[in-house]
């Protein structure tokens, strides 16, 4: 048994000698000392010696256990010494520019929806939703619709069946519901925002029938249309750098009283020196939407007392906003959905 001990551990210093690398150490250690390798077989046959041949062999295989284990960690630590100086070895260029993941770029709405949601934010107008689903009556009749009014016409809008029995259904055709939904949720004095997807019947090179709008109210004591100018102003400095004029054209929405386009001096005017401006084509200003007083009826149909409470209200594309902000020809581009097309805008 001796002799064939002294074996096993010459064998297993040679096989020790060509292991490469940490796996086949392993395996030569399971060869050899594992439950079925060769040396733990061999104090097996312990059990069938007499008592003092055991107690000599035993010590000897304790011995031989020993020089095993510690040849098989000085081969461990060997290879780990390699692996550590190759590494050290190897060259790298440490001021190389590291690889880019391939991240995902914001598309322009999204630049420009939370752009103009922080400006308002800051002037302390919250952010208010609704459903893309709308009640007609939300958008239409609260609305100061009269229910012959053309907008309602199935040419423009989008109706929905009705499977629940929740009444006459619609894709909003504006973000203006979302004042009704807020006026009814809220008491005065309300401030809010509300950007959102729009639907209408409608698709050429600058209508789709699905874009975006953002919505804003104002309802308190005393509220004025000077309100609604200075508050315009303070939002077209603060969005784009610095204070544009603001014009005021009167117009027609069934939900305010008096009502009005709301124009701001373009932006862009003044960049190519001599040219004619190719944003505003010359104009000088650039049409936002639409704006005014919030007409009486809507207030009695929230339940708002139109004799202790005035305010105003806005709504203008955001799409526009973007194109504008970004000098996109064609609104079709925006949702096509080219890749090229949605990789060079800043995010
Ligand atoms: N909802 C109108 C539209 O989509 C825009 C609008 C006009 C919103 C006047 C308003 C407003 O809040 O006061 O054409």
């Amino acid at each position: 048994m001796l002799v064939r001990l002294q074996a096993e551990q010459e064998r297993l210093l040679a096989a020790l000698a060509e292991v490469a690398d940490e796996d086949a150490l392993y395996q030569l250690q399971v060869a050899y000392l594992g439950k079925k390798g060769s040396i733990t077989a061999l104090s097996k046959e312990l059990g069938r010696v007499s008592p003092d041949e055991r107690k000599r062999l035993g010590a000897e295989l304790n011995r031989a256990k020993a020089a095993i284990t510690e040849a098989l960690e000085g081969r461990r630590e060997a290879l780990l010494a390699e692996a550590r100086a190759r590494d050290l070895a190897r060259v790298e260029d440490l001021t190389m520019p590291p690889r880019r993941p391939p991240f995902g770029t914001l598309h322009p709405l999204t630049i420009a929806r939370r752009a103009l949601i922080q400006t308002f934010r800051r002037m302390g107008f919250d952010v208010a939703e609704g459903p893309h689903v709308e009640h007609a009556n939300y958008n239409f009749d609260a609305l100061n619709f009269q229910p012959d009014h053309p907008a309602r016409d199935m040419q423009d809008t989008f109706g929905v069946r009705d499977r629940r029995g929740a009444g006459d259904l619609v894709l909003r055709t504006h973000t203006s519901p979302v004042q009704i939904r807020a006026m009814l949720q809220r008491t005065p004095p309300v401030r809010i925002i509300a950007p959102g997807t729009v639907f209408r019947c409608d698709d050429d090179a600058t209508h789709s029938p699905m874009f975006h709008q953002i919505e804003g109210l104002y309802v308190d004591r005393g509220v004025t249309m000077a309100d609604l100018k200075a508050t315009m102003i303070q939002f077209t400095a603060a969005f784009f750098g610095r204070a544009l004029d603001i014009r005021l054209r009167p117009s027609y929405f069934p939900f305010v009283e008096p009502g009005a386009e709301l124009d701001m001096q373009c932006p862009f005017c003044g960049r190519a020196r001599g040219q004619t401006c190719s944003v505003c084509k010359g104009a000088g200003w650039i049409e936002l939407g639409g704006s005014g007083m919030v007409h009486p009826a809507v207030f009695e149909a929230v339940g708002v007392d139109p004799e202790v409470y005035t305010g105003w209200a806005f709504g203008f594309g955001i799409d526009r906003m973007a194109m504008l902000m970004y000098q996109i020809p064609d609104l079709r581009q925006m949702f096509d959905g080219d890749i090229r097309f949605l990789q060079s805008f800043p995010g």
